[in-house]
């Protein structure tokens, strides 16, 4: 699974005399291609006013390909007042089972999580580690968020991911930074950490876990986008965030849900629409074919919602609050389709046929949020 290498010796294996003080805490440094970083980061570490030796440095690599193990080997045992220790990984790579592995490793019983470009600024690490160090908190978050806290250099897109991110996270965990890489933590809360936790939400994982009974305070903290190296932050890991937020909060979206939705979805058109027309050339008035075709469309949609799209987390049979509940949100679609067309068609003079689409865009929106987490919310365990 992975190879370890550790010291805090000398070479000659002999512990180095300059490390006299218990450790403390250990850091966690997860890395994928980070070579130019590691000597800069260490540098600043070590360099930090704490007492040598009080804490441990874990690298734990993802088979990077630009020499990061050789660089973070390169001082092993050669600091009189660190301790580094390297963990390779030979699984698929993957930051939060990196962390988790690092934190397995750890001999401190206060982890601190951090990136290895220095976007974390690691003359914050004392104020990080603190509140947790003197167990007047759970967990201490690097914050970009509050007062005193800032993000510089980053891309105005990242930016607002990561707002955009926070703020989807904020109902779950009241956390201004939910998204943050930069935290301390008691080591054995990371235990109640999902099994099927991965990518970039550790710090959600572990807010999460501790259901609302966790001391949390956040740090503010300035970050600098990296200077060296690239993001590895992709679309992927970015929807599996989203993915997870959403089952968390209690609802579920999967791409499959989604696409049975989506099926479901244009059959109810069709038959509205077809429905409409006929009621409306067999003499009905335009109010009582509009009702009825809505009707109609809006119970075979919830039938075929229930027992297919929904189908994991739905009991099987009719349910009358359930079914009210789907047509609130449908009259609540309707009503928001018809706002976004005027505003579109008559106050941005917009041409209707254009127009449609964006206000069935945030209809269907409204629609599937609405099924997913009002009228199926999923009741297994997240
Ligand atoms: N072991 C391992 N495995 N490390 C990884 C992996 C992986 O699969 N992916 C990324 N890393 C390491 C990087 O080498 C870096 O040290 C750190 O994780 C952050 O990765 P970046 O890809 O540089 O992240 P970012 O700069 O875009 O920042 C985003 O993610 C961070 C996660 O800690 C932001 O959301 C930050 O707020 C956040 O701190």
């Amino acid at each position: 699974f992975l190879s370890l290498r550790s010291s805090s010796s000398t070479s000659s294996g002999l512990p180095d005399p300059a490390i006299t003080s218990a450790l403390q805490f250990s850091v966690v440094v997860p890395t994928l291609n980070e070579a130019d970083n590691i000597d800069p980061l260490l540098t600043r570490l070590s360099a930090l006013d704490l007492p040598a030796g009080s804490f441990e440095v874990i690298f734990v690599d993802d088979g990077s390909s630009d020499g990061t193990p050789e660089k973070v080997r390169a001082w092993e045992g050669h600091h009189s007042r660190l301790r580094v220790r390297l963990l390779e990984r030979r699984e698929k790579p993957d930051l939060t089972r990196s962390i988790l592995a690092g934190v397995a490793l750890a001999r401190g019983d206060v982890i601190v999580v951090m990136d290895a470009d220095l976007s974390h600024p690691p003359e914050r690490l004392p104020a990080l580690v603190a509140p947790v160090l003197n167990r007047s908190h759970d967990v201490a978050v690097g914050s970009r968020y509050v007062p005193g806290g800032s993000t510089v250099g980053w891309p105005l897109h990242r930016q607002w991911l990561s707002r955009i991110g926070g703020w989807l996270a904020r109902p779950l965990c009241d956390v201004n930074d939910a998204t943050s890489g930069f935290f301390s933590f008691r080591r054995e809360l990371s235990s109640a950490i999902a099994e099927r936790a991965r990518g970039y939400k550790i710090l959600l994982e572990l807010l999460m876990a501790g259901q609302g009974k966790l001391r949390v305070v956040e740090v503010p903290i300035c970050f600098h986008d990296r200077t060296r190296g690239t993001s590895k932050l992709s679309f992927f890991h970015q929807w599996t965030y989203l993915q997870r937020l959403m089952t968390l909060a209690g609802g579920t979206v999967s791409v499959g849900t989604a696409s049975r939705f989506a099926a479901v979805g244009l059959i109810g058109v069709a038959v509205d629409a077809l429905l409409f027309q006929w009621l409306m050339s067999s003499g009905a008035g335009l109010a009582l074919a509009h009702i009825m075709s809505f009707f109609a469309a809006a119970a075979m949609n919830y039938s075929l919602n229930s027992k297919w799209s929904f189908r994991r987390h739905h009991e099987g049979y009719l349910r009358w609050d359930q079914f009210g509940r789907f047509l609130t949100v449908g009259v609540f679609a309707l009503l928001m389709r018809g706002g976004v067309l005027a505003l579109l068609v008559y106050g941005l003079h917009v041409p209707s046929f254009l127009a449609i689409f964006p206000a069935i865009a945030a209809t269907a929106a409204i629609n599937y949020f609405g099924s997913a987490f009002y009228v199926f919310p999923d009741k297994r365990n997240p």
